[in-house]
């Protein structure tokens, strides 16, 4: 698939490369930075000359409101480079339309689609050197905007900037992933934003996630707001539970992101010939199939851990383990997912877009 969009877009390139100082064989996750970030502004009631920049520090006044009331909102993509160094990238249209969402909940303005995806492929064009080709590496795109507008008026800002900047990343987890389902916090709820990726959605999160890494957990699985009784998301991932042979997550709403990486599994599986099922699932449901043997696999899903497998999980006070299988649907769907992403394989699902 290609998309051609034209906006014209400022360039200025970076006399200087930190590109040789970088060791692409020991990337941790977004701790490193690409030379270039595309930026944005709105302002005046409309979106300014998008521009490629050197990568470099954002200065604010202290008024800003971004610093206060929290309008800011993000993505999370990733290029992909084959064994013939083209450059692509997986569904993107899905993170701009939902970039979007995000936007429209925290009253921030619409970027438009065209902005957004052709200042993302010239900006990749312009660091294609720092796409990494090495199994379990990725070259991170978040894309963000925030408030720039200013004063202590909590209402919405005048002045947003939008940003694209890019990071070559190591795994975004290594080892084991062991969770704590959540009883007392909540990470959203109805009528609320847990649906958009809005940076104070994380911020919530982590003071449970940190109480759960106290005692021993990576992550939280979060469970609703309500009842506390319902499954809803991994952590900053979508879930899937494979029981016997059926693969299941729950429906996504108010509360819960709609993660392509989800959607994008559950359509591999059921081209694989995998049962699926999307519908709400108990605590009391994972519980039961653990102690009677028909709960085999648990993981997470989304863009920045791809599938993250989950070897054991907490629930009041007591710990789960999941068995340790040989064939996983977890492995099966990553390599699927992952041959799609980096033009291993055909893409009869039309996700895949060139960009150079
Ligand atoms: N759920 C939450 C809360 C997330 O932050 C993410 C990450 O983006 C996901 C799920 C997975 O979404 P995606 O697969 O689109 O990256
Ligand atoms: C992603 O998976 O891309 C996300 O945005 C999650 C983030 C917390 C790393």
């Amino acid at each position: 698939m290609t998309i051609n969009y034209s906006e014209d877009i400022h360039i200025e390139k970076s006399e200087t490369t930190n590109i040789s100082n970088v060791d692409f064989n020991n990337l941790d996750f977004g701790r490193v930075f690409s030379d270039h970030m595309f930026v944005c502004d709105y302002k005046d009631g409309k979106w300014q000359t998008p521009k490629i920049v050197p990568f470099q520090p954002i200065s604010l006044e202290p008024s800003a409101k971004i610093f206060h009331y929290g309008q800011s909102i993000f993505e999370g993509m990733k290029a992909y480079k084959d064994a013939e160094d083209n450059v692509f990238l997986f569904r993107p249209m899905d993170n701009v339309k939902r970039m979007n969402i995000s936007a429209k909940r925290l009253a921030m303005p619409e970027i438009p689609e065209a902005y957004f995806m052709n200042g993302l492929e010239e900006l990749l064009k312009v660091e294609k050197n720092w796409i990494p080709k090495a199994d379990g590496s990725s070259f991170y795109i978040r894309p963000f905007m925030f408030a720039t507008g200013e004063g202590f008026h909590a209402s919405p800002a005048d002045a947003y900037r939008f940003i694209i900047a890019c990071a070559p990343s190591g795994p975004y987890f290594s080892g084991k992933v062991k969770v704590l389902i959540e009883e007392q916090y909540s990470r959203s709820a109805n009528g609320g934003v847990g649906f958009a990726k809005a940076g104070g959605n994380y911020a919530g999160q982590f003071y449970p996630t940190q109480l759960a890494k106290e005692k021993g957990y990576q992550q939280v699985i979060w469970t609703d707001d309500n009842t506390h009784e319902y499954i809803e998301e991994a952590g900053a991932m979508n879930i899937f539970i494979r029981i016997n042979d059926t693969l299941l997550t729950v429906p996504t709403s108010d509360r819960i992101l709609d993660g392509i990486t989800r959607k994008s599994i559950l359509a591999i599986a059921e081209a694989e010939g995998i049962a699926t099922e999307v519908r709400k699932i108990k605590v009391s449901e994972l519980i039961e199939a653990s102690e009677n043997g028909s709960l085999k696999e648990l993981f997470g899903a989304g863009t920045a851990a791809v599938i993250s497998p989950i070897s054991g999980f907490g629930f009041k006070d007591k710990d789960y383990e999941l068995p340790v299988l040989e064939n996983t649907y977890g492995t099966l769907l990553k390599k699927r997912i992952t041959d799609i992403q980096t033009n291993q394989t055909s893409d009869p699902f039309n996700w895949r877009v060139k960009v150079c």
